[in-house]
């Protein structure tokens, strides 16, 4: 096995090659122009382990002295990529918070999927639908991952899978679920109509969970036999968009007790999951 790199002890919280873990947001993160889509921060040794996994590239490790040991086989795959350690105390002086999770990666961004290419093969599709919350997001994607969806698709205006939030509340599931976004400019309000037309004229019956006049209970008998299945949720605020509705071939909803308006979209999404799961082979 090649010899893991040395790692860089840090002296100076200012120090121009650790900027990445301080200074900038997820967003300004997403922009840089040093690599072809930019760069996402992974967070916790088990994150990092995850991206590995899924084949992105790490551009430098970042952790406290505690967690060197237990990441000498990562870091021996990776020989040419820095590995910036120090104390617990000057690394919280660079990053600005305690660093309990004590190991960070910074990684390339992968190359955006096509829908197409994620839906190859897939039966159980979840179209989120403005989604700006990144808990929500990642909390969707652990579900989607744990209940068997094959893959997500975002409208334009949801948030982004790889921002930090959304990429430790889904335990790094977002690198394990296949994930394309609608292009934006697809249609004048960038909405997901031509989405769900798209995913009908694929085969897939689209439905859109939410809690509606003409909405059908989840456990419907019919919706368990379809073969693909593409399931809407819709923003925290307001829900599945009317014109997404109208596009829809079914509404289904989870009947509520005890006065309650609704779920968090993220609990009404895994209870979903579970009742629309693909039966069979
Ligand atoms: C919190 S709800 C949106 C707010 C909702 N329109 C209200 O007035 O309370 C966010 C999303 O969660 C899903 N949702 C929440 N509760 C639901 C339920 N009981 N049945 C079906 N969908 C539900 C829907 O996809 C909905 O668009």
């Amino acid at each position: 096995m090649t010899s893991p790199a040395q790692p860089i002890e840090l002296t100076d919280a200012q120090d121009p090659r650790t900027q990445m873990y301080c200074s900038l947001s997820d967003a300004a993160l997403r922009r840089r122009q040093d690599t072809e889509h930019g760069i996402y921060l992974a967070e916790s040794s088990q994150v990092v382990r995850r991206a590995l996994d899924a084949g992105h590239t790490p551009r430098s490790f970042f952790l406290s002295h505690r967690y060197l040991e237990s990441m000498q086989d990562v870091f021996a795959v990776h020989p040419d990529v820095p590995v910036y350690t120090g104390s617990d105390q000057m690394l919280e002086q660079i990053t600005g918070f305690h660093l309990h999770r004590g190991a960070l990666a910074a990684m390339d961004r992968p190359a955006p999927r096509s829908v197409e290419e994620v839906l190859h093969g897939a039966r159980r599709v979840v179209v989120v639908e403005d989604l700006v919350d990144h808990t929500n997001l990642g909390a969707i994607f652990r579900s989607a991952a744990a209940l068997g969806m094959d893959a997500v698709l975002l409208s334009a205006a949801s948030a982004d899978p790889l921002y930090r939030r959304c990429i430790r509340v889904s335990m790094g599931t977002v690198f394990q679920v296949p994930w394309s976004r609608f292009a934006s400019g697809e249609h004048p309000d960038d909405g997901t109509v031509p989405g769900v037309r798209r995913l009908q004229d694929l085969g897939f019956r689209v439905a859109a969970l939410e809690l509606t006049d003409r909405a059908v209970l989840l456990d419907a008998p019919h919706l368990r036999e379809v073969e693909r299945l593409a399931l809407v949720l819709g923003s925290e605020g307001p829900g599945v968009r009317q014109a997404t509705l109208d596009a829809c071939d079914d509404h289904v909803m989870i009947p509520m007790s005890a006065g309650v308006s609704s779920l968090n979209v993220a609990a009404a999404a895994a209870v979903a999951f579970w009742e629309l799961r693909a039966r069979g082979v």
